[in-house]
């Protein structure tokens, strides 16, 4: 078990007090994004439906929140639903749009207090007018805040995000406003969702599944992947801090040699 602490300054600012050899402050990564996974066996292993899973997973985004916003991460991203999550029972699916009303209505005084910015990703116009409204009303609100990025992806997928990309370079090249020659790597994430923020550094998964399951395949490219089998309902400040130690002891190399 890592001893770590975080505390409030006397100035109101959170500060992290981690061990200094286990968490490095200077090479934090910026971005994580988190494919939160297990809340349906938490809630089985208790006898319990799924949504009672869902709900104790919304509980563990706020606590994550807070802890990125204490560490001083710029950006997480949490993957909360995606295009392929419709195929599931009608039930389950409409608890699940309602939860970023749920979440959003009781932390938005924290939020703010935090200065910490909502965003989304994904295909907001396929989402039900009250998790929409919920959704905008929130990105609206902390638009000018200049803390932690809270991302989520709802209804979002990796490949259709890529298609209306291509698309839409299409479009500008067909236009006279883009050239073939002038199509690259950069071009393509300033057509992404993502195109405002910095690529994930560490790509965290909960609950034991190593895949990517359509999430940020692109932008995922020289992240850090991290797996544990913990189920996202029971990720903690511990759990959450080894995976940011693990990140700390990678070599990233991006194609190069070691040391470079
Ligand atoms: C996958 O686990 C999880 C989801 C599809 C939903 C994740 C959503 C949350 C954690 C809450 C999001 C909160 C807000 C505020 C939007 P699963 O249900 O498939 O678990 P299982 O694989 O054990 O069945």
């Amino acid at each position: 078990m890592l001893k770590k602490l975080f505390s409030k300054s006397k100035k109101g600012k959170h500060s992290l007090e981690v061990e200094e050899s286990l968490v490095n402050n200077e090479c934090l990564p910026s971005h994580i994004a988190i494919i939160m996974d297990g809340n349906g066996r938490w809630a089985k292993k208790r006898a319990m439906p799924r949504i009672a899973g869902h709900h104790e997973g919304m509980q563990t985004v706020r606590r994550i929140a807070r802890i990125a916003d204490d560490v001083g991460i710029k950006v997480l991203t949490l993957y909360a639903f995606s295009t392929e999550n419709w195929k599931r029972p009608k039930s389950e699916v409409e608890y699940l749009m309602s939860l970023p009303q749920m979440f959003l209505n009781s932390f938005m005084p924290e939020l703010m207090e935090r200065n910490i910015r909502v965003e989304m990703i994904g295909d907001k116009d396929g989402l039900p007018t009250n998790t929409k409204t919920a959704l905008n009303e929130a990105i609206e609100k902390t638009k000018n805040n200049t803390g932690l990025i809270l991302n989520f992806a709802m209804n979002y997928g990796s490949r259709a995000e890529i298609v209306k990309a291509m698309k839409d370079i299409m479009v500008e090249v067909n236009n006279g406003n883009l050239t073939l020659d002038h199509v690259d790597e950069k071009t393509i994430n300033q057509f992404l969702l993502t195109s405002s923020l910095p690529e994930p550094d560490l790509l965290i998964r909960t609950s034991g599944e190593v895949r990517l399951s359509n999430f940020m395949l692109w932008q995922l490219a020289y992240t850090e992947f991290w797996f544990t089998d913990i189920l996202w309902p029971d990720f903690n400040k511990d759990t959450f801090m080894e995976a940011i130690q693990a990140y700390q002891q990678r070599n990233r190399r991006y194609g190069g040699l070691k040391g470079e």
